[in-house]
């Protein structure tokens, strides 16, 4: 998708912040501007969600991992208990975590998650990163020498085939992948019966990966973006002189900013706060001009993958022990 905004300085109000993107399978769309929940206060992660769902985000994404889905799951109640957002208007995805890859394990993992969240169906089911550890209860097996302990006897084609059978059974509308490089994606692709529809990575002007955008836009599955903001961490992306002149320029913030570049490259993004002002903010998104997108393509130079469990099969970002 390319920017649709000529004009130098940023429209007031538009409909950048209700875009929503075509999927190949389950609920026909999701909205473009999601709300994570990766959130380890659980009062912080059920006021941050309501006010999230208050605020106009229209998709949430949580996963067994955050050990928050009941919370999530309370605060989703809360609003639609309230009256005036239906269930089938937030579009509400969840994963799967490393230690539950075996086919046996994953059906009883997505039911709990399920059942959490208070849900009947969600409309997404993630696998939350491409490596099996250990099966067991244990989110973070590790040896005595405090590494992982890994699952050698599954292959994420395994898992993959897994949640085909609950998107047969109804009660997930779509399937995706998480933390995964262009080459998993692609294996999958071509193995699967229930083709991915949602790719969910790490993306942002320093890790746009814009050949694994390139592949999901060709091939009809969203990609996904998450730490839209950088993730608050080192180099800060929020206060790169690129983004902070483009904001001052446009009279949006840097968040703002980075947001509307997400979403007029044609990608699903999420953010978090557990800020109310913050979570307002990052709502209140419009179209950027043609000139500042071009200058974040072309004035970013740096490039940083804050979460290196692509990589390094170690995640990233949730402190262990929780
Ligand atoms: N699959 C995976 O491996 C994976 C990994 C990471 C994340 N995710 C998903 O993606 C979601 C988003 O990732 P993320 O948490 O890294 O998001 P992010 O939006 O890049 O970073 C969140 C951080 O930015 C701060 N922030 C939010 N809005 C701001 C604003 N307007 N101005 C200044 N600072 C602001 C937040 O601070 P405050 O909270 O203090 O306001 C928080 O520290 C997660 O919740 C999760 O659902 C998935």
């Amino acid at each position: 998708m390319e920017p649709i905004c000529e004009d130098k300085t940023m429209l007031a109000t538009d409909n950048l912040r209700y875009t929503k993107i075509p999927l190949n399978n389950g609920s026909g769309a999701i909205p473009a501007l999601g709300f994570g929940t990766l959130i380890p206060d659980p009062i912080a992660t059920r006021i941050a969600t309501k006010a999230a769902l208050e605020a106009g985000f229209r998709q949430l994404d949580a996963s067994e991992r955050y050990r928050n889905e009941k919370e999530v799951g309370e605060a989703i109640q809360d609003v639609f208990k309230a009256g005036k957002i239906k269930r089938e208007e937030v579009f509400i995805a969840t994963k799967v975590w490393n230690n539950n890859h075996r086919p046996e394990r994953v059906k009883p993992a997505f039911e709990a998650s399920l059942k959490r969240l208070q849900l009947d169906y969600v409309d997404l089911y993630l696998i939350h990163t491409p490596f099996a550890f250990q099966p067991g209860d244990e989110q973070d097996p590790r040896d005595t020498n405090g590494s992982v302990i890994y699952d050698k006897g599954v292959t994420l084609l395994d898992t993959w085939k897994a949640l085909e059978r609950l998107v047969d059974e109804g009660k997930c509308k779509a399937i995706g992948l998480s933390d995964v490089s262009l080459g998993q994606v692609q294996d999958i692709f071509e193995a699967a019966r229930i083709k991915p529809a949602v790719v969910h990575v790490e993306s942002h002007p320093y890790l746009p990966q814009w050949d694994l955008l390139d592949y999901c836009r060709k091939n009809g599955i969203v990609f996904q973006a998450f730490a839209a903001l950088g993730h608050s961490s080192e180099p800060n992306l929020l206060e790169d002189p690129v983004i902070t002149t483009i904001a001052k320029r446009v009279k949006k913030t840097p968040a703002q900013v980075l947001l509307a570049w997400a979403i007029q490259r044609g990608t699903a993004l999420l953010t978090t706060s557990k800020t109310p002002s913050r979570i307002k903010e990052n709502f209140e998104v419009s179209t950027l001009p043609v000139d500042a997108m071009r200058e974040i393509r072309e004035g970013i130079k740096s490039q940083v993958r804050f979460n290196a469990v692509v990589e390094t099969g170690i995640p990233g970002f949730i402190p262990r022990g929780k």
